[in-house]
């Protein structure tokens, strides 16, 4: 399949905000979208997303995971921004009519269809920095896809990063364009140095995220993440492996932990990436002062690929939905 987001359904969902409320939502074929250039996020980024995906299971009908959840987050997003806050029931049926609409081009699982909710602030007016845009547009794009990292389930490289963080203490869990432009510059500094695939922010020692995926530890016993905070992106994925790990009988920690100990723990723990993109990614090498660290014996571990199994299969429909995750879109 081609690259990660660069092939689209034919056609999205959009709906307008203006004069306090919002418009009836629109299912076309995809566009370009005419914008005024004084519009307020090319100026002051009043932009916001969520990423989940639709999966096509064999009766032909598509489910939508954590959909509602989704919806909540971007809310959430919208209104740490001070922006217009989709009604949650539109946004949900704008993404339920889009993946309808496009269900014969939803590939078959484990590939699916990505979905990109978008909100944009649209007033016209570059005096506005210190002022919210009082018009916005929502729009719901998707993508087949499959792996988001090259080279598929290859075992991942991370470097880690001491000092910087991945974004602004305010912004981190907000899902805002400005925090993966943030993590861009470095990220790509650790490619070229490194061979690296992400970077690992840890500001001040305290294990954060990457710029595209949250971190976790896993050992054959327990799984380690940081404790939820303003700082890192709250994933979706996150919260279903620690509640599918729960089911298996893991120890589920939340909680700060340091540099120091995640380079004690990567004798014993396995390390993944979790994301929608990302799905649960195994991490074989760490590289720290320069200094490359083997996760492990540097492989995909054996409880990384239990859990994410344990995910894909109820994405799939192989395992029952106990948790009541999947909206069925006919
Ligand atoms: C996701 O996992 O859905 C994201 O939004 C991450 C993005 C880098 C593709």
């Amino acid at each position: 399949m081609a690259q990660f987001g660069t092939v689209f359904g034919d056609y999205f969902a959009i709906a307008r905000y203006a004069d306090g409320t919002w418009q009836q939502p629109e299912i076309t074929r995809v566009a370009p979208i005419p914008l005024h250039p004084a519009a307020h996020v090319f100026h002051y980024a009043s932009t916001c997303f969520e990423g989940f995906k639709a999966y096509r299971w064999e009766d032909g009908k598509a489910r939508i995971f954590r959909l509602h959840d989704h919806v909540a987050r971007m809310q959430k997003s919208a209104a740490s921004l001070c922006m217009p806050i989709p009604d949650a029931d539109l946004l949900a049926n704008m993404v339920i009519d889009v993946v309808a609409k496009n269900i014969q081009d939803i590939p078959a699982p484990p590939s699916s269809l990505y979905l990109r909710p978008t909100l944009i602030g649209t007033l016209e007016n570059i005096g506005a920095a210190a002022s919210p845009s009082t018009e916005a547009i929502l729009f719901v794009l998707t993508s087949p896809v499959d792996d988001y990292f090259e080279g598929g389930a290859r075992p991942l490289k991370l470097l880690i990063e001491d000092q910087k963080a991945r974004t602004t203490e305010q912004l981190g869990s907000t899902k805002t364009g400005g925090n993966y432009a943030a993590a861009l510059g470095p990220t790509l500094d650790a490619k070229e140095k490194y061979g690296a695939d992400q970077v690992l922010f840890c500001p001040g020692g305290d294990v954060q995220e990457t710029g595209a995926a949250n971190f976790m530890l896993i050992s054959d016993e327990e799984i380690l993440t940081k404790a939820l905070d303003t700082s890192f992106l709250h994933g979706m994925t996150r919260d279903s492996i620690l509640r599918l790990g729960e089911n298996l009988g893991y120890k589920v920690s939340e909680r700060n932990f340091t540099v120091d100990e995640l380079l004690e723990a990567v004798t014993t723990h396995e390390a993944a990436l979790s994301g929608t993109a990302a799905s649960l990614a195994p991490v074989g090498r760490l590289v720290h002062k320069g200094k490359e660290i083997s996760v492990m014996d540097g492989k995909p571990g054996p409880n990384a690929e239990r859990l994410r199994t344990a995910l894909q299969n109820i994405q799939c429909g192989a395992a029952p939905d106990t948790h009541n995750w999947l909206t069925e879109v006919a």
